[in-house]
């Protein structure tokens, strides 16, 4: 059903597919339609392998990246992301062969990427989570709003469960740390339907209705199915045949202070998009379970874009001037102006040591009910120091096509619901 409102969409954009690979010819046109899940048969889900072990805000689908290196890369030639999240960039350097770098303020990247690259260990699953229960090991996350978000009756069972966890080496306790923190969301008071850490009334009744069910037998029962979960995945992605390549990450780091030690052949990235999310708090119950503390928390919420005064830079687009010209609200504006001096200072300022391309891919951003088109102001301002740009990918997230439109209450409007996220190709000159 879906695969027919795809194949629509593209002949209304009149676009040729070739053997279900595409590579639309950049003479033609500098924006492109495209659908990166249908170009890599190799990666046949956006969730495949390791791409899909943790549901990380905002994350790249795989194909973008894969499309990306098998379009521009040469063998040798080292991937760098600024903002890396999940840390998907890394993930599909390895499949191709290429050399690596991943920065993210939000040290979950740690996590996320030791998981996504690991061997699948062989372990008895059944014998471990026996020992879990027997487990004389604890630890509590030290956090003052902890009995906030857990009711008393759970806590002795995720302390013996993280203590056990902690225990194991390194390779075993890597097949339970996501695992263990899906568990955890699920048996908390956290709405897991919405990306922000929130309890909602749907989120007490959960817990409420786990209150009188045998919610320990549950507990464990779940626990080995995500850990199953995690081994399946783990075993998608060996078909991948992933190379063993040189790579360096670095979490916590705010991207706006830090500089590259070394030049880079291709920076790809997608950086925030505008205010729309808030990374840090929406992970913040796992940073904890994870062992951070909370003023280390606390800091790194303060560095998050837009969020935070950044040092201003001239800035080369006539377009982010007109949009700038609309936003009425002060505190809109302020957020508006911090925003692209964050990410187009940054971005001009590690582009110096990039000697390739630049691909930077940002999805659809708002203020009020203004559509910022933050992918051309990125294109004005970096030509103007120099980056020749090649083209613009844009692509559909179809699904929504199926849906009616709605009435945007904000506007009075009928809702676009065909959003499109758009990547950003720049060549060096
Ligand atoms: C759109 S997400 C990137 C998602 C990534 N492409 C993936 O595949 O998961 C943007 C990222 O920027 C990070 N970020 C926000 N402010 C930052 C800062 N000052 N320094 C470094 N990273 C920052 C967030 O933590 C988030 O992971």
């Amino acid at each position: 059903m879906k695969k027919i409102s795809q194949l629509f969409l593209w002949e209304e954009n009149k676009i040729i597919t070739n053997n279900n690979l595409l590579f639309p010819s950049p003479e033609t046109n500098k924006k492109i339609p495209i659908l990166f899940r249908d170009t890599i048969p190799e990666i046949p889900s956006t969730t495949y392998g390791s791409f899909g072990i943790y549901k990380y805000p905002a994350k790249f689908i795989p194909q973008v990246i894969a499309y990306i290196l098998k379009k521009y890369a040469q063998p040798g030639m080292k991937i760098f992301d600024p903002f890396a999240g999940y840390g998907t960039v890394g993930v599909v350097s390895r499949v191709y062969n290429y050399p690596y770098e991943l920065w993210d303020l939000n040290p979950l990247i740690t996590t996320i990427h030791n998981t996504a690259i690991m061997e699948n260990p062989k372990a008895n699953v059944v014998d471990l989570l026996n020992e879990i229960k027997k487990s004389k090991k604890e630890f509590l996350p030290n956090w003052s709003n902890l009995k906030y978000w857990f009711p008393e009756e759970f806590l002795e069972i995720l302390a013996k469960s993280w203590g056990f966890v902690y225990s194991l080496d390194e390779k075993l306790r890597y097949l339970f740390l996501i695992p263990l923190l899906n568990v955890t969301k699920y048996f908390s008071y956290a709405d897991e339907k919405v990306h922000k850490l929130y309890k909602s009334k749907h989120s007490k009744k959960k817990v409420e209705e786990l209150l009188k069910k045998d919610w320990k037998s549950l507990f464990y029962c779940l626990l080995e199915k995500e850990v199953g979960k995690l081994q399946r995945k783990l075993f998608e992605n060996a078909l991948l045949k992933p190379h063993k390549v040189k790579y360096k990450i670095k979490s916590g780091v705010d991207t706006l202070k830090e500089e590259l030690d070394s030049e880079i052949n291709i920076l790809i990235t997608s950086p925030p998009y505008l205010q729309a999310q808030e990374y840090i708090r929406s992970t913040k119950m796992e940073l904890f379970w994870l062992g951070y503390d909370e003023k280390y928390i606390k800091e790194l919420s303060k560095k998050e874009i837009p969020y935070h005064p950044v040092p201003e830079v001239e800035i080369h687009s006539p377009t982010f001037f007109h949009h700038r010209e609309k936003i009425q609200e002060k505190h809109l504006l302020l957020l508006y102006d911090r925003y692209f001096h964050a990410i187009l200072g940054t971005l001009s300022r590690l582009g110096k040591k990039v000697t390739n391309y630049m691909c930077i891919f940002v999805g659809p951003a708002k203020v009020r009910t203004i559509s910022i088109p933050i992918d051309d102001i990125l294109v004005e301002h970096l030509e103007h120091l120099g980056w020749k740009h090649e083209i613009t990918y844009i692509d559909k997230i179809v699904a929504r096509v199926m849906f009616e439109s709605k009435i945007n209450p904000a506007s009075g409007e009928k809702d676009d619901r065909i959003k499109t996220e758009h990547l950003v190709v720049l060549k060096k000159d």
